[in-house]
Protein backbone atom coordinates (compact mmCIF):
# COMPACT_ATOMS: atom_id res chain seq x y z
CA UNK A 1 0.00 0.00 0.00
CA UNK A 2 1.55 3.54 -0.73
CA UNK A 3 1.76 5.92 1.60
CA UNK A 4 -1.30 8.16 2.21
CA UNK A 5 0.76 11.08 3.31
CA UNK A 6 3.34 11.00 -0.29
CA UNK A 7 5.37 13.44 -0.43
CA UNK A 8 4.10 15.60 2.69
CA UNK A 9 6.92 16.70 5.56
CA UNK A 10 7.55 19.74 7.68
CA UNK A 11 8.71 20.91 10.81
CA UNK A 12 7.14 21.94 14.77
CA UNK A 13 9.10 22.81 17.41
CA UNK A 14 7.27 24.00 21.09
CA UNK A 15 8.57 25.26 24.74
CA UNK A 16 6.80 23.41 27.28
CA UNK A 17 7.97 24.41 30.93
CA UNK A 18 7.86 22.28 34.52
CA UNK A 19 5.69 22.26 36.88
CA UNK A 20 5.87 21.95 40.60
CA UNK A 21 3.02 20.49 42.60
CA UNK A 22 1.07 21.38 45.11
CA UNK A 23 -1.18 18.87 46.25
CA UNK A 24 0.99 15.86 45.19
CA UNK A 25 -0.05 12.55 42.75
CA UNK A 26 1.46 9.55 44.38
CA UNK A 27 -0.69 6.50 43.40
CA UNK A 28 -1.70 5.49 40.11
CA UNK A 29 -3.71 2.69 38.50
CA UNK A 30 -4.15 1.39 34.76
CA UNK A 31 -2.74 3.10 32.04
CA UNK A 32 -1.15 6.53 33.88
CA UNK A 33 -4.26 6.95 35.95
CA UNK A 34 -4.04 8.93 39.19
CA UNK A 35 -5.31 8.21 42.35
CA UNK A 36 -6.16 10.94 43.22
CA UNK A 37 -6.49 14.38 41.94
CA UNK A 38 -3.74 17.23 42.00
CA UNK A 39 -2.62 20.74 41.42
CA UNK A 40 0.55 22.20 40.32
CA UNK A 41 2.32 25.51 39.60
CA UNK A 42 3.13 25.62 35.69
CA UNK A 43 7.20 26.90 36.18
CA UNK A 44 8.11 29.95 33.85
CA UNK A 45 12.33 29.59 33.42
CA UNK A 46 12.78 25.34 33.40
CA UNK A 47 11.65 24.34 30.23
CA UNK A 48 12.28 22.10 27.22
CA UNK A 49 12.32 23.00 23.53
CA UNK A 50 11.71 20.15 21.54
CA UNK A 51 11.62 20.14 17.65
CA UNK A 52 9.77 17.34 15.04
CA UNK A 53 10.94 17.12 11.19
CA UNK A 54 8.61 14.74 9.59
CA UNK A 55 9.45 13.43 6.25
CA UNK A 56 6.78 10.94 4.86
CA UNK A 57 8.56 7.19 4.01
CA UNK A 58 9.24 6.66 0.50
CA UNK A 59 9.16 2.74 1.82
CA UNK A 60 6.20 0.47 2.85
CA UNK A 61 8.37 -0.39 6.50
CA UNK A 62 5.95 0.11 9.14
CA UNK A 63 8.42 0.22 11.60
CA UNK A 64 9.02 3.80 13.18
CA UNK A 65 12.04 5.65 12.18
CA UNK A 66 13.34 8.25 14.85
CA UNK A 67 16.55 9.83 14.96
CA UNK A 68 16.72 11.72 18.32
CA UNK A 69 19.12 13.91 19.82
CA UNK A 70 19.63 15.72 22.84
CA UNK A 71 21.19 18.89 23.26
CA UNK A 72 22.74 18.47 19.78
CA UNK A 73 24.01 14.64 20.41
CA UNK A 74 22.92 11.30 20.11
CA UNK A 75 21.82 9.77 23.40
CA UNK A 76 20.68 6.15 23.44
CA UNK A 77 19.13 5.82 26.89
CA UNK A 78 16.89 8.76 25.85
CA UNK A 79 16.42 8.04 22.71
CA UNK A 80 14.99 4.22 23.95
CA UNK A 81 12.62 5.76 25.96
CA UNK A 82 11.50 7.68 23.42
CA UNK A 83 11.03 4.84 20.60
CA UNK A 84 8.87 2.74 23.22
CA UNK A 85 6.88 5.94 24.36
CA UNK A 86 6.21 6.74 20.51
CA UNK A 87 4.91 2.97 19.49
CA UNK A 88 2.70 2.75 22.48
CA UNK A 89 0.78 5.63 21.51
CA UNK A 90 0.59 4.66 18.02
CA UNK A 91 -2.96 3.82 18.22
CA UNK A 92 -3.64 7.92 19.36
CA UNK A 93 -1.26 9.03 16.30
CA UNK A 94 -1.40 6.29 13.60
CA UNK A 95 0.09 8.65 11.11
CA UNK A 96 3.53 8.11 12.65
CA UNK A 97 4.92 4.85 11.25
CA UNK A 98 4.38 6.87 7.98
CA UNK A 99 7.11 9.20 8.61
CA UNK A 100 10.65 9.60 9.31
CA UNK A 101 10.68 11.38 12.16
CA UNK A 102 13.74 13.71 13.64
CA UNK A 103 13.70 14.83 16.92
CA UNK A 104 15.37 17.56 18.73
CA UNK A 105 15.23 18.45 22.28
CA UNK A 106 17.16 20.64 24.93
CA UNK A 107 16.45 22.31 28.86
CA UNK A 108 16.99 25.26 30.02
CA UNK A 109 18.25 23.91 33.22
CA UNK A 110 21.35 21.71 33.15
CA UNK A 111 20.93 18.33 33.54
CA UNK A 112 22.89 17.91 36.43
CA UNK A 113 20.93 19.62 38.76
CA UNK A 114 18.50 16.85 39.60
CA UNK A 115 15.17 18.69 38.33
CA UNK A 116 13.18 15.96 36.77
CA UNK A 117 12.90 17.28 33.14
CA UNK A 118 10.33 14.53 32.30
CA UNK A 119 7.68 16.69 32.97
CA UNK A 120 8.92 19.30 30.68
CA UNK A 121 10.01 17.11 28.26
CA UNK A 122 7.16 14.77 27.80
CA UNK A 123 4.80 17.71 27.44
CA UNK A 124 7.14 19.42 24.39
CA UNK A 125 6.52 16.07 22.36
CA UNK A 126 3.20 15.54 22.76
CA UNK A 127 2.99 19.08 21.74
CA UNK A 128 4.75 18.66 18.66
CA UNK A 129 3.14 15.52 17.91
CA UNK A 130 -0.39 16.32 18.39
CA UNK A 131 0.50 20.04 16.48
CA UNK A 132 1.44 17.32 13.13
CA UNK A 133 -1.86 15.86 13.55
CA UNK A 134 -3.59 18.59 13.63
CA UNK A 135 -1.86 20.00 10.45
CA UNK A 136 -2.28 16.53 8.73
CA UNK A 137 -5.74 16.57 9.48
CA UNK A 138 -6.52 19.73 10.98
CA UNK A 139 -10.04 20.39 12.83
CA UNK A 140 -8.94 20.11 16.52
CA UNK A 141 -9.73 23.58 18.56
CA UNK A 142 -7.68 25.26 20.68
CA UNK A 143 -9.19 23.80 24.17
CA UNK A 144 -9.27 20.48 22.03
CA UNK A 145 -5.68 20.08 20.69
CA UNK A 146 -4.18 21.31 24.65
CA UNK A 147 -6.83 18.37 25.81
CA UNK A 148 -5.14 15.77 23.49
CA UNK A 149 -1.34 16.99 24.02
CA UNK A 150 -1.94 17.03 27.68
CA UNK A 151 -3.28 13.49 27.34
CA UNK A 152 -0.45 12.32 25.74
CA UNK A 153 1.74 13.82 27.95
CA UNK A 154 0.02 11.94 30.76
CA UNK A 155 1.11 8.82 29.26
CA UNK A 156 4.69 10.10 28.96
CA UNK A 157 4.77 10.65 32.19
CA UNK A 158 1.69 11.43 34.43
CA UNK A 159 3.10 14.70 36.36
CA UNK A 160 3.57 16.06 32.49
CA UNK A 161 0.05 16.48 31.50
CA UNK A 162 -0.09 19.36 34.06
CA UNK A 163 2.74 21.12 31.90
CA UNK A 164 -0.02 22.38 28.86
CA UNK A 165 -1.78 25.34 30.73
CA UNK A 166 -0.80 28.74 32.03
CA UNK A 167 -0.15 29.61 35.90
CA UNK A 168 -1.77 26.00 37.51
CA UNK A 169 -3.25 22.57 36.53
CA UNK A 170 -4.91 20.18 37.82
CA UNK A 171 -4.81 16.82 36.55
CA UNK A 172 -7.66 13.84 38.17
CA UNK A 173 -11.59 13.62 38.44
CA UNK A 174 -12.11 15.88 41.82
CA UNK A 175 -15.59 15.69 43.39
CA UNK A 176 -15.80 20.14 43.23
CA UNK A 177 -14.06 21.02 40.24
CA UNK A 178 -15.94 20.96 36.99
CA UNK A 179 -14.37 19.31 34.21
CA UNK A 180 -11.42 18.09 35.91
CA UNK A 181 -10.75 14.74 34.48
CA UNK A 182 -8.08 11.72 35.33
CA UNK A 183 -7.57 11.59 31.50
CA UNK A 184 -5.78 15.17 31.24
CA UNK A 185 -5.13 18.16 33.25
CA UNK A 186 -7.12 21.70 33.03
CA UNK A 187 -6.27 25.04 33.24
CA UNK A 188 -6.94 26.08 36.65
CA UNK A 189 -6.76 29.80 37.08
CA UNK A 190 -9.89 31.72 36.60
CA UNK A 191 -10.58 31.67 40.22
CA UNK A 192 -6.72 32.07 41.50
CA UNK A 193 -6.01 35.31 43.29
CA UNK A 194 -3.56 37.55 41.69
CA UNK A 195 -1.32 37.07 43.91
CA UNK A 196 -0.17 33.17 43.27
CA UNK A 197 0.06 33.86 39.18
CA UNK A 198 3.43 35.70 40.17
CA UNK A 199 4.73 33.16 42.56
CA UNK A 200 8.14 32.46 43.04
CA UNK A 201 9.58 29.02 42.91
CA UNK A 202 13.76 29.24 44.49
CA UNK A 203 14.86 25.24 43.80
CA UNK A 204 17.86 25.00 46.26
CA UNK A 205 19.56 21.85 44.86
CA UNK A 206 20.54 19.83 48.06
CA UNK A 207 21.79 17.19 45.72
CA UNK A 208 21.71 16.51 41.77
CA UNK A 209 22.44 12.85 42.20
CA UNK A 210 20.41 10.78 40.30
CA UNK A 211 17.00 9.39 42.45
CA UNK A 212 17.20 6.60 44.12
CA UNK A 213 14.02 5.24 43.33
CA UNK A 214 12.20 6.06 40.27
CA UNK A 215 8.73 7.57 40.19
CA UNK A 216 7.39 4.54 38.87
CA UNK A 217 8.90 2.52 41.56
CA UNK A 218 7.53 4.88 43.79
CA UNK A 219 4.06 4.74 42.50
CA UNK A 220 4.12 1.23 42.19
CA UNK A 221 4.91 1.09 46.32
CA UNK A 222 1.89 2.97 47.01
CA UNK A 223 -0.07 0.01 46.38
CA UNK A 224 1.05 -1.73 49.23
CA UNK A 225 1.10 1.15 51.16
CA UNK A 226 -1.31 0.61 54.87
CA UNK A 227 -2.13 4.32 54.28
CA UNK A 228 -2.76 4.13 50.45
CA UNK A 229 -6.63 4.94 51.35
CA UNK A 230 -6.34 7.78 54.18
CA UNK A 231 -4.09 9.56 51.88
CA UNK A 232 -5.95 9.46 48.61
CA UNK A 233 -8.83 11.14 51.04
CA UNK A 234 -6.73 13.61 52.73
CA UNK A 235 -5.38 14.56 48.95
CA UNK A 236 -9.08 15.07 47.87
CA UNK A 237 -9.90 17.38 51.52
CA UNK A 238 -6.47 19.25 50.18
CA UNK A 239 -7.43 20.00 47.26
CA UNK A 240 -10.92 20.95 47.73
CA UNK A 241 -9.74 23.23 50.89
CA UNK A 242 -6.52 24.16 48.74
CA UNK A 243 -8.95 25.60 45.76
CA UNK A 244 -11.21 27.98 48.62
CA UNK A 245 -7.84 29.26 49.87
CA UNK A 246 -6.54 30.07 46.11
CA UNK A 247 -9.29 32.37 45.51
CA UNK A 248 -8.87 34.01 48.41
CA UNK A 249 -5.28 34.58 48.32
CA UNK A 250 -5.28 33.42 51.87
CA UNK A 251 -0.93 32.46 52.07
CA UNK A 252 -0.72 31.10 55.33
CA UNK A 253 -3.46 28.51 54.88
CA UNK A 254 -1.83 27.46 51.40
CA UNK A 255 1.31 27.08 52.57
CA UNK A 256 0.52 24.88 55.39
CA UNK A 257 -1.56 22.35 52.95
CA UNK A 258 1.99 22.93 50.48
CA UNK A 259 3.84 22.03 53.16
CA UNK A 260 2.07 19.20 54.62
CA UNK A 261 1.59 17.60 51.44
CA UNK A 262 5.52 17.68 50.48
CA UNK A 263 5.96 16.26 53.71
CA UNK A 264 3.10 12.89 53.15
CA UNK A 265 4.82 12.33 50.45
CA UNK A 266 8.11 12.13 52.07
CA UNK A 267 6.41 9.67 54.92
CA UNK A 268 4.71 7.63 52.41
CA UNK A 269 8.25 6.77 51.26
CA UNK A 270 9.85 6.30 54.50
CA UNK A 271 6.71 3.63 55.12
CA UNK A 272 6.54 1.46 52.28
CA UNK A 273 8.00 -1.73 51.90
CA UNK A 274 10.56 -0.72 50.98
CA UNK A 275 11.26 1.97 52.44
CA UNK A 276 13.46 5.05 50.82
CA UNK A 277 14.18 7.87 52.81
CA UNK A 278 14.74 10.83 50.48
CA UNK A 279 15.58 13.77 52.41
CA UNK A 280 19.02 14.26 52.82
CA UNK A 281 20.04 16.45 56.47
CA UNK A 282 20.37 19.32 54.84
CA UNK A 283 17.21 18.99 53.21
CA UNK A 284 16.03 19.08 56.45
CA UNK A 285 18.20 21.60 57.88
CA UNK A 286 16.47 23.86 55.45
CA UNK A 287 13.12 23.34 56.04
CA UNK A 288 13.94 24.09 60.09
CA UNK A 289 15.78 27.40 58.76
CA UNK A 290 12.54 28.18 56.24
CA UNK A 291 10.06 27.76 59.55
CA UNK A 292 12.07 30.33 62.08
CA UNK A 293 12.45 32.54 59.30
CA UNK A 294 9.12 32.65 58.89
CA UNK A 295 7.89 32.86 62.82
CA UNK A 296 10.33 35.75 62.91
CA UNK A 297 10.20 37.98 60.47
CA UNK A 298 6.35 36.87 59.48
CA UNK A 299 6.95 36.31 55.57
CA UNK A 300 5.15 34.67 53.56
CA UNK A 301 7.73 31.66 52.53
CA UNK A 302 6.87 28.20 52.15
CA UNK A 303 8.59 24.85 51.26
CA UNK A 304 7.54 21.94 48.95
CA UNK A 305 9.30 19.07 47.89
CA UNK A 306 9.10 16.82 45.24
CA UNK A 307 10.36 12.81 45.39
CA UNK A 308 14.03 13.80 46.40
CA UNK A 309 16.22 15.93 48.44
CA UNK A 310 15.71 19.49 46.66
CA UNK A 311 14.03 21.88 48.33
CA UNK A 312 11.37 24.59 46.12
CA UNK A 313 10.86 27.75 48.19
CA UNK A 314 7.46 29.49 47.26
CA UNK A 315 6.97 32.93 48.26
CA UNK A 316 5.22 35.97 46.88
CA UNK A 317 6.99 38.48 44.15
CA UNK A 318 6.49 41.47 46.07
CA UNK A 319 8.38 39.13 49.39
CA UNK A 320 11.57 38.08 46.64
CA UNK A 321 14.16 40.91 47.46
CA UNK A 322 14.16 40.31 51.21
CA UNK A 323 13.46 35.94 50.99
CA UNK A 324 16.28 36.08 47.85
CA UNK A 325 18.37 37.91 50.84
CA UNK A 326 17.55 35.33 53.39
CA UNK A 327 18.50 32.60 50.80
CA UNK A 328 22.07 33.61 50.03
CA UNK A 329 23.09 34.50 53.78
CA UNK A 330 21.43 31.83 55.45
CA UNK A 331 20.35 28.49 52.83
CA UNK A 332 23.10 28.56 50.15
CA UNK A 333 25.80 27.19 52.07
CA UNK A 334 23.43 24.08 52.46
CA UNK A 335 23.41 23.30 48.96
CA UNK A 336 25.70 21.43 46.50
CA UNK A 337 28.35 24.09 45.41
CA UNK A 338 25.59 26.64 46.57
CA UNK A 339 23.27 25.69 43.25
CA UNK A 340 19.89 27.36 43.41
CA UNK A 341 17.61 27.85 40.40
CA UNK A 342 15.24 31.03 40.25
CA UNK A 343 12.06 30.55 38.96
CA UNK A 344 8.33 31.89 38.95
CA UNK A 345 4.82 31.13 38.03
CA UNK A 346 4.61 31.10 34.13
CA UNK A 347 1.96 31.48 31.39
CA UNK A 348 2.58 27.80 29.64
CA UNK A 349 3.81 26.25 26.80
CA UNK A 350 4.88 28.41 23.50
CA UNK A 351 4.86 27.00 19.71
CA UNK A 352 8.12 28.51 18.87
CA UNK A 353 7.89 26.74 15.34
C1 LIG B 1 6.33 13.45 43.42
O1 LIG B 1 4.88 12.12 36.94
O2 LIG B 1 7.25 11.59 37.55
O3 LIG B 1 6.53 14.76 41.45
O4 LIG B 1 3.76 9.06 35.92
O5 LIG B 1 5.55 7.50 36.69
O6 LIG B 1 6.13 9.44 35.20
P1 LIG B 1 5.21 8.92 36.28
O7 LIG B 1 5.49 9.77 37.58
P2 LIG B 1 5.79 11.32 37.75
O8 LIG B 1 5.45 11.49 39.30
C2 LIG B 1 5.57 12.75 39.90
C3 LIG B 1 5.39 12.63 41.33
C4 LIG B 1 5.67 13.89 42.13
C5 LIG B 1 4.36 14.59 42.48
C6 LIG B 1 3.69 15.38 41.39
O9 LIG B 1 4.35 15.93 40.51
O10 LIG B 1 2.45 15.46 41.47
Amino acid sequence: MSNPFKNIQGETAWRAPSNIALVKYWGKYGIQLPKNASISFTLNNAFTETSVKYVAKTTDDKQLDINFFFEGQENPKFADKIQKFLESIIPHFPFLPYFSLEINSSNSFPHSTGIASSASSMAALALCLTDIENALDGGLRPHEFFEKASMIARLGSGSACRSLFPYLSVWGKHTTIPFSSNEHGIPFHDTVHPVFKTFKDAILIVSSDEKSVSSRAGHALMDGNPFAESRYQQAETHLTNLVGYLKDGNLDKFGEIVENEALTLHALMMCSTPSYMLMLPNTLKIIDLIKNYRSEKGVPLYFTLDAGPNVHLLYPEENAAEVETFIRESLLMYCEQGKVIYDQVGKGPVKIK
